[in-house]
């Protein structure tokens, strides 16, 4: 039996692990159960809300992933088990990887739960920055796990040396690259001496890199912290389908680690987590790279539009490899927020420490252009 078979068998619990497994609740769409509409009983009808608060793929899944999803439909009596083997066959031949290195998950939100629930303890804490994705530490308070959490520095950038400088001792470090909500990214470089950092002082400790938004960056000194993840069994790569896939409702998301690491890993999963129907839209999409690189364009275009509109209208925007931009209002945008839902635009939530900035996803290139003329008029 190919090894990643007998993994496969393990996680069923027919090797005799899985079915022992700790039971975990699944990780939530949290950018969408933190949208302001889904908090405001007064928010205009969602149908009609153009949703720039979420960071998802206004375009939806592509020809080929519908394709898929709806010969799947009469699978859907079945559990996902066929399935989700050929989903780890696919994102393993798309990173030339072995199916032993990947973990499939409810969303990549079950990945950060898994590994906050299996790397940090009340004795080790968890590192994570502020701002940044928030679940990993509040899933870790939630257990009454130790957090730390370090400020991104002025130029909204993770503050790298002050987190490695913290991870001594701690069980897990979130590393989110490129980080949610400020949208910056590290480069190669710069993440390879992190984790070097990190690993010298203090060996135990365990790395999730959240390449969230891998497919949107431009930085040419960037690269996926894949090859490291799959060498060192410290190391933990996530990744989405809810982003460039345009996915975020049929949630998948998967890891890639270690041989070691993932079959630890998936002892922490819900069983059967994820639908045969967000399986196989992902295992239909992950290898279509002509999709990818139309929904990049579309970003780029996007984004470079409202950029421009901001920047022209005199505000600071901060650099983005992903598809959301901060712009820096110079006054609590909470005023902003507010006209702009009257007005049928859903925009980005308080991201603290960052009080006067805004966070905005992009949208189409249309939903854009309604935005900003929203926008011109509530900006003043
Ligand atoms: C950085 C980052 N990681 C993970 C996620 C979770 O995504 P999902 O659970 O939909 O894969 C998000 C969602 O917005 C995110 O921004």
């Amino acid at each position: 039996m190919p090894l990643y078979r007998r993994y496969f068998v393990s996680a069923l619990g027919l090797g005799g692990v899985g079915l022992m497994s700790p039971p975990l609740l699944s990780g939530r769409g949290s950018e969408g159960r933190l949208a302001t509409w889904a908090r405001d009983a007064s928010a205009p009808e969602r149908a009609g809300l153009i949703r720039l608060d979420s960071n998802e793929n206004p375009n939806g899944p592509g020809a080929r992933a519908i394709e898929a999803l709806q010969a799947m439909l009469h699978e859907a009596n079945r559990y996902p088990d066929a399935a989700e083997v050929t989903l780890m066959e696919a994102i393993a031949r798309e990173h030339g990887v072995s199916p032993a290195n990947v973990v499939l998950g409810a969303g990549s939100g079950e990945i950060l739960r898994m590994c906050v629930e299996a790397y940090t303890s009340t004795s080790k804490h968890l590192v994570s920055a502020a701002p940044t994705f928030e679940p990993p530490a509040r899933f870790a308070r939630l257990l009454g796990r130790p957090v730390v959490e370090v400020p991104v520095d002025s130029a909204l950038r993770l503050d790298l040396d002050a987190m490695a400088a913290r991870s001594t001792g701690a069980g897990l470090v979130f590393f989110c690259n490129p980080n949610n909500p400020t949208a910056t990214v590290h480069g190669e470089m710069a993440v390879k001496s992190f984790v070097g950092r990190i690993r010298r002082a203090s060996p135990e400790t365990v790395i999730l890199v959240d390449e969230a938004y891998h497919e949107y960056v431009d930085d040419r000194t960037y690269a996926t912290a894949i090859p490291m993840a799959v060498a060192d069994p410290k190391v933990v790569v996530s990744r989405t389908f809810s982003k460039v896939f345009g996915m975020a409702g049929l949630r998948a998301g998967y890891a890639i680690a270690h041989a070691d690491t993932a079959r630890l890993l998936r002892e922490y999963r819900v069983g059967s987590g994820t639908s045969v129907l967000a399986l196989a839209t992902a295992a239909a999409t992950i290898g279509d790279h002509a999709h990818i690189a139309d929904e990049q364009r579309k970003n780029r275009e996007a984004k470079a539009f409202t950029r421009a509109f901001f920047e022209g209208a005199g505000y600071k925007v901060g650099p983005s490899d992903t598809n959301f931009l901060m712009i820096d209002l110079r006054r609590d945008p909470q005023p902003v927020r507010a006209a702009c839902r009257q007005q049928g635009i859903a925009v980005g939530r308080p991201f603290p420490p960052l009080d006067t900035w805004l966070r905005l996803s992009i949208g189409t290139m249309d939903e854009m252009r309604q935005a900003t003329a929203v926008l011109r008029t509530a900006l003043g």
